[in-house]
């Protein structure tokens, strides 16, 4: 690889991260137009007028990041409001686009501040937590130019099996095999396409990792095997904290081996999460990790093929240090005739108990026998674990892909797992977050990923579970989860069914396209979701739309997102036609020119805005990932004389991972009003 665009300097002595796969030789001195002060702890540079910064990965708002301050530190927050400078992902990469054109990735596995012109508009401020760091400096022509040598620089992303990009229903819970069984035959009978069901923190047994409730899920391996049978794949739940439990071998090995995070003492850390109280594998241990990730056998001997890791940051709800000193505090207030001030540091300091810094810092890892305060490795516990499982099911089932995603995450994570984008709610504001994230995560190597479609946390609306569904069906992983208590929403519980079963059946149409382009991002270092800007360099109207998305080669989206819309407004980019589909079969097609217009989009279509000269393959929608056919196979478009399409394929897994092969097409004008296609 071509890395002398790359510079990398080092500051003091920086903890191993593991973020990058390249060699790059240390640089001398600092880059002329990054100022690095005194402390060395600063790096600021002024932005022109109209520069705009890109990357941040899960972060809330726009995609252009400027105008706010964020800090990587991995947080376990659900409610992402557009004043929160954190979430559960740590992505310490940006790009600047304007007279200068460079990314910078600060790889410092803490707290790292990046004030993009909150204190002063011009200025961007980067605060390392710690004087102990590396910093990359990217230089090329074009923000495309510099995610794809960043993304070299951190190695390929993890590729997920194909079957993962069928839908997926999780709530939390469903508590039985029954329940799961019932959630399967509502979606089969009312012939909505669906391959995989999520087991969420109810399927344990008082919520203890690798095991499984007898009571609720008799016979648990026959069970996989019947669902398996109906082309269901089961998600399970891994949280990270492990139940503190007499008798537990899980939590016997652990401590008995040492193999837990300790306190400031030696002991092991306690803290509590779900299961009451728990340890914390030392991911950071590289024997621990191994131990940890072999414990996933439990499950896939059992025919599981998919995770999700959750509570990953780590999130504490309390630790006993920390609810005796809140507990405390409250007590002194009692009989006192206390100001309003004063009740509300009350209100804080209960609040503050959960994910406090102090149990943060009380926390330590054995690395290589060195002991490690967390506070200066927080980001890369989860990315850790994510890591532990991924390395285990090499050795465990090396034939297969199997499915891993992470709540938590740091730069690195992404070459083992994908990661949803946490606990979302239901509203409006998220539909337009989901899509901005798509293209940060992209430039940040997180390719697998998508929102809890819907929402996660609150109650939402038919109307709103339509339209995030008309951007659902983008996302790599389109799965609809939501809270405890919240409205029901799987999609068969709507009045409008056939709205939900034609959207559906659409993402089933599209998955080929969608795989492929997934598959080729990931190969060549590219966005599968693209801004505007990044495609229509110079076109000021392209250069500043932060609500449509370039999706692979072919196409545009521009989704709605606000409640009662007839329609929005979309910025075409060049000549396109666009594709109202209100299913797979039906649709309409209307050739639109370059500029800005209002497109009628009724809340049961999805349009499609395909490039002049570009396809769009489709196939027949199948009622789950196995059974499409491929024979099935079309394009739609406008070609007047050529265009190339390479389909990208699973046939197979080894080494753990999918083995992929290429199919090209020659796809050319209309006969019949049909593109004629031709494979090469
Ligand atoms: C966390 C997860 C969420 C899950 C819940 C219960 O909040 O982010 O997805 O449903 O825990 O396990």
């Amino acid at each position: 690889m071509k890395t002398d665009a790359i510079k990398k300097y080092v500051f003091g002595k920086p903890f191993e991260t593991n973020s990058t796969v390249e060699d790059i030789e240390t640089s001398d001195g600092v880059p002329s137009y990054v100022t690095v002060s005194g402390d060395s702890i600063h790096i600021t540079y002024n932005m022109g007028k109209n520069d705009k910064v890109y990357g941040m990965g899960e972060a809330v708002r726009g995609i252009n990041k400027r105008g706010w301050i964020y800090e990587t530190y991995c947080s376990d927050d659900p409610m992402h409001t557009e004043t929160k400078r954190s979430l559960y992902g740590a992505h310490p990469f940006i790009i600047v686009d304007g007279e200068d054109v460079f990314g910078l990735f600060v790889d410092y596995p803490d707290r790292v501040t990046f004030d993009i012109g909150y204190t002063s508009i011009n200025v961007i401020d980067i605060t390392v937590g710690a004087p102990d760091y590396k910093l990359y400096l990217i230089e090329g022509e074009t923000p495309l130019e510099i995610v794809r040598k960043f993304r070299q620089l951190i190695g390929r992303s993890y590729i997920a099996p194909f079957w993962s990009f069928g839908f997926q229903q999780s709530r939390w819970s469903y508590n039985t095999s029954r329940d799961v069984q019932s959630v399967i035959d509502n979606y089969r009978d009312n012939g909505f396409p669906i391959d995989a069901v999520y087991l969420d923190i109810d399927y344990m047994e008082s919520f203890k990792d690798f095991t499984v409730s007898e009571q609720n899920f008799p016979d648990f391996g026959e069970f996989v095997k019947s669902v398996k049978a109906q082309n269901i794949h089961l998600v399970p739940i891994i949280d990270a904290g492990v139940k503190i439990e007499d008798g537990y071998d899980v939590y016997e090995e652990g401590r008995d081996n040492d193999y837990f995070c300790k306190d400031e003492n030696g002991e092991d850390f306690v803290a509590a999460v779900w299961p009451g109280k728990v340890c914390f594998p030392d991911f950071l241990n590289p024997k621990a990790a191994e131990w940890f990730g072999m414990k996933y056998k439990t499950l896939t001997d059992l025919g599981i093929d998919g995770f999700w890791n959750d509570m990953n940051e780590p999130a504490i709800f309390y630790s006993e240090k920390g609810l005796e000193r809140a507990i405390d505090k409250v007590t002194s207030y009692k009989g006192k005739n206390i100001g309003i001030y004063d009740f509300f540091g009350l209100k804080d300091t209960v609040l503050g108990v959960s994910n406090s810094p102090d149990d943060y810092s009380s926390i330590y890892h054995n690395v290589n026998g060195e002991s490690v305060c967390h506070d200066t490795v927080h980001n890369i516990y989860g990315y850790n674990m994510t890591k532990s499982a991924s390395d285990a099911f090499k050795k465990i089932e090396p034939d297969k892909n199997i499915l891993m995603f992470s709540r938590a995450s740091y730069i690195g994570m992404h070459r083992y797992g994908g990661i949803w984008m946490g606990d979302n709610q239901s509203w409006w504001s998220h539909i337009k977050l989901n899509l901005q994230m798509l293209p940060s995560l992209n430039m940040c190597g997180f390719m697998y990923t998508g929102a809890d479609m819907v929402g996660f946390g609150d109650h939402c609306t038919e109307e709103l579970a339509l339209r995030w569904l008309a951007l659902g069906i983008f996302n790599p992983l389109m799965r609809n989860h939501s809270a405890l208590g919240t409205r029901n929403q799987e999609f068969y519980r709507f009045e409008n069914r056939d709205a939900f079963r034609n959207l559906l059946k659409l993402r089933y149409a599209l998955i080929p396209y969608l795989y492929s382009e997934y598959i080729k991002s990931v190969e060549n270092s590219d966005l599968m979701f693209k801004p505007l800007s990044f495609e229509y360099r110079g076109d000021r109207f392209a250069e500043a739309v932060e609500d449509q998305l370039m999706v692979g080669e072919s196409i545009m989206i521009a989704p709605v997102y606000e409640p009662n819309a007839i329609g929005r407004s979309v910025y075409i980019p060049e000549d396109m036609i666009a594709v109202k589909f209100r299913s797979e079969d039906d649709y309409s097609v209307q050739s639109y020119s370059k500029g800005h217009w209002f497109v009628e989009i009724a809340n049961d279509e999805v349009v499609v805005f395909i490039r002049k000269n570009k396809a769009l393959p489709l196939v027949k929608s199948a009622d789950c990932t196995v059974n499409i056919d491929y024979s099935t196979l079309r394009f739609i478009g406008e070609i007047e004389d050529e265009f190339e399409y390479t389909l990208c394929r699973e046939t197979g897994a080894s080494n753990g991972e999918s083995i992929i092969s290429k199919e090209n097409y020659s796809v050319s004008a209309p006969d019949n009003g049909t593109l004629k296609f031709n494979k090469i």
